[in-house]
Parts: C-alpha cells; sequence; structure tokens
C-alpha cells in the first residue's frame, strides 16, 4: 500500500515476502525484500526508479490511484538493474508524455537492458531538474554499485533518493527505520553492503566523504530496499564510513567442513585457544550455513581459521563457494590460518592456505594437519595455534 513519506512524496514500491534468492542464487534473501519506488507529486510529476517485472501489474494498479501515468513527466531511473527498472517498459507504455532521467553511464544501461525509443534525458553530478516548488538534484555514484548508479536529492524536503546504496533486503510491514527492529534492521544493513558494496569499499568512501563535503541537510535517507531512514538518517553514512574502511576487528570466525568429525573436533580445540587468549569466536560449520551470512561473519572478524579434511587430494567440496565468493569480495585487513585431518594423502591444509592468500588473507601461522582422527597432542597443537592467532590479532605478536 503506497505511503506519503513527505507532503506529496509517496512511496509506491512493493514488498516481496517471498524472495529469498537474489542474483539468481548469488546472495540469500532471508527475511525478503522490498523494491522501493517514489512518485512526487509537483506542478511536474516525477516518478523515481521502478520495480521487478514480476510485480508491474500491482506497481501500476498502486501508481494509477495516485496520479494518471499519462501526466508523469520524468522517470528518473536511478540505476538500470531489472530489480528496480523491470516495470519501465510498461509504465513507459503508459506514462506516453514523460522523460527517462539517467544518469550519463545509464544512457548505456538502461537502452542496453530494454531497446526502447524512449525520450532521454542524461544527468551528471549537480545538474539539476526543477519540478515546480522542489528541485532536484543529481549526484553520480559510480560502482556503487554499478557504473550507472546515481542518487537524486530533493532539494526542499533534504530527501535523498541514494539507490542501493544503505539498503537492505528487509521485507516488514513498516517503511521507516524508527518502526522496526534495529538489530535485525543492522545485521540487514550489514549483509547488503558485505556481499554486495565491500569490493568498492574505497569509492564508498570517496563518495561519502565527497557528498558530505556539499553539507547538505539530509532529513531522511530512502534507499531503494528495505526501510528508509527517517530517524537519525546519518546513521547508516557513518556505518558505511566504518564498513568500508575494514578496520581488523578483535574477534574471530573458526570455519571448517568435516567429514567424520576429526575436523571438526580441531575446530573447536581452535577456537579453545582463541578463547584462552580472550578473543570472542564463532564456530561455522560451514556446509550447515548460509554462504552469504558466513561471508558477513568473515566481514566482521579480523582473524578467519579455516579447516577441512583431506578428499580426494583436495579440500572439501563446500568450501570452495565461500573462498570463491570471498575473493571476489575483496576483504581487507584479515589474517588466518590453516587446519584440517586426513587419512593418507593430506594435501588440505596447504590448499586452504593458498585459498586464504587468494582472499587477502595473511597466513600468520602454520597450519595443523592430523591423520585420521586427531591425537591429545594434536589437539593441543590446535589450541596453540587458537592462542597464537589471538596473540597475532591482538598485535602481541607479528604475522
Ligand atoms: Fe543493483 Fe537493487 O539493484
Amino acid at each position: 500500500m503506497h505511503t506519503e513519506i513527505k507532503p506529496g512524496i509517496h512511496w509506491i514500491g512493493i514488498v516481496d515476502w517471498g524472495l529469498r534468492h537474489f542474483h539468481g542464487h548469488e546472495l540469500s534473501t532471508n527475511r525478503g525484500s522490498t523494491y522501493n519506488s517514489y512518485l512526487i507529486l509537483d506542478e511536474k510529476i516525477a516518478v523515481v526508479d521502478t520495480v521487478w517485472a514480476p510485480f508491474t501489474d500491482d506497481y501500476l494498479a498502486q501508481l494509477r490511484q495516485l496520479v494518471d501515468p499519462a501526466r508523469i513527466d520524468y522517470v528518473i531511473t536511478n540505476h538500470a538493474e531489472p530489480d528496480h527498472s523491470g516495470a519501465l517498459p510498461a509504465l513507459m507504455r503508459e506514462a506516453v508524455n514523460a522523460t527517462v532521467v539517467v544518469s550519463k553511464k545509464g544512457m548505456d544501461s538502461v537502452p542496453g537492458h530494454y531497446h526502447q525509443d524512449w525520450r532521454f534525458k542524461a544527468v551528471g553530478t549537480g545538474d539539476t531538474l526543477s519540478l515546480g516548488r522542489r528541485e532536484l538534484l543529481f549526484l553520480e555514484a559510480p560502482m556503487l554499485h554499478w557504473p550507472d548508479t546515481m542518487f537524486t536529492y530533493v532539494k526542499n524536503d533534504a530527501l535523498l533518493f541514494s539507490n542501493d546504496a544503505f539498503g537492505q533486503h528487509y521485507a516488514t510491514a513498516f517503511r521507516f527505520n524508527d518502526q522496526v527492529d534495529p538489530l535485525e534492521l543492522e545485521q540487514e544493513a550489514l549483509k547488503y553492503y558485505v556481499n554486495i558494496l565491500t569490493p568498492y569499499s574505497a569509492m564508498v568512501t570517496k563518495k561519502i566523504a565527497e557528498i558530505l563535503a556539499l553539507k547538505l541537510p539530509v532529513d531522511m535517507i530512502a534507499p531503494s530496499h528495505g526501510v528508509l531512514w527517517r530517524q537519525n538518517p546519518l546513521q547508516i553514512v557513518t556505518k558505511y564510513q566504518e564498513w568500508a574502511a575494514q578496520q581488523p576487528q578483535p574477534q574471530a570466525v573458526v570455519l571448517y567442513e568435516s567429514m567424520w568429525h576429526a575436523t571438526r573436533r580441531m575446530a573447536e580445540a581452535v577456537g579453545d585457544g582463541l578463547a584462552d587468549a580472550g578473543v570472542p569466536y564463532k564456530l561455522i560449520y560451514a556446509s550447515a550455513n548460509d554462504r552469504n551470512d558466513i561471508l558477513t561473519d568473515i566481514f566482521q572478524a579480523g582473524a578467519v581459521v579455516v579447516g577441512s579434511s583431506t578428499v580426494n587430494n583436495g579440500f572439501l567440496p563446500s568450501l570452495a563457494p565461500i573462498f570463491s565468493e570471498w575473493k571476489g569480495l575483496r576483504m581487507k585487513n584479515k589474517i588466518g590460518a590453516a587446519f584440517g585431518s586426513y587419512g593418507w594423502s593430506g594435501e588440505s591444509v596447504k590448499l586452504v592456505e593458498a585459498q586464504l592468500k587468494e582472499c587477502g588473507v595473511t597466513v600468520a601461522h602454520p597450519g595443523i594437519l592430523a591423520k585420521w582422527q586427531p591425537k591429545p597432542e594434536e589437539l593441543e597443537a590446535c589450541r596453540a595455534l587458537g592462542r597464537a592467532v589471538a596473540a597475532t590479532l591482538k598485535g602481541e605478536t607479528k604475522a
């Protein structure tokens, strides 16, 4: 149901409670998502972004309750990804008088998706568009997270439409941050940052500094997914600055995959060693957990110790997609180590160490390899590894 978020400005999005996977199966969305579209009713009428194509009929029905689509002057498309532009072709069939407003890079991505002969207007950072009583200001935000991404700022309302930035895959009954569980909200905002924006952290830092330097008042941040930041809206900007800095946190993840519990017992011993040294850790059984949640835990940890049994001269295959995605996210400032059990060939530890290095992790201590079930002294070596990793994490020893 549409919601007036400021006088004359309406949320006309869709809440997708059932969504569990995004980008194909690249990203889990265990709390669903929303596709936020906005309608600005002024002397000129503008729509900001649309919704994913399967929801087109519901979306247009909702929009028609507020305005005749033929009266729409501008459809501002901040980003071409189909979760926001999917309903654009159907909207443009009815919004016969509208111009599609895009960033300069959007002149490539939007026509590239739809191949339609629409009227386009390309805008760049600092360009403005008057709607009558209100003026819009455009801010390009390339690689947050596509080249075409831009933000649209409504000067008179101090309202920032930030597209994917500051969003969350989070379906709720409410539209604003002060109406939902703050811990759930932070968890989903963080998961979103980690799995979508981490590779572009340097650009996030730069773009935020550039926007803050403009000293624009910000009364509300309205992203294209999840709830809108109405109460203390800059809190999410501060969080993004913190996440983008990727400072190592004094906590660890022990991630493992095990065939017959030998590596599991080693993992627990590593955890005991970390705890002995006062470092909190999460022990994660890889195949029993969500890959994107694991990566979110890894993002928050300054140290990651990974274990695997050896099978077919390699590590266990359930770790492979985690390493694959971890590499792409280009996380920084982590130390780590490896451990694992074997029966006759024993390659897993060396291979896991190689994967950690490819993920940008500094392998700080030699790995521990145990044959068959670990002997008491091998479990003690795992505890010692945990303590050694903790000491390096705390800066007491060098990596
Ligand atoms: Fe990059 Fe929500 O689309």
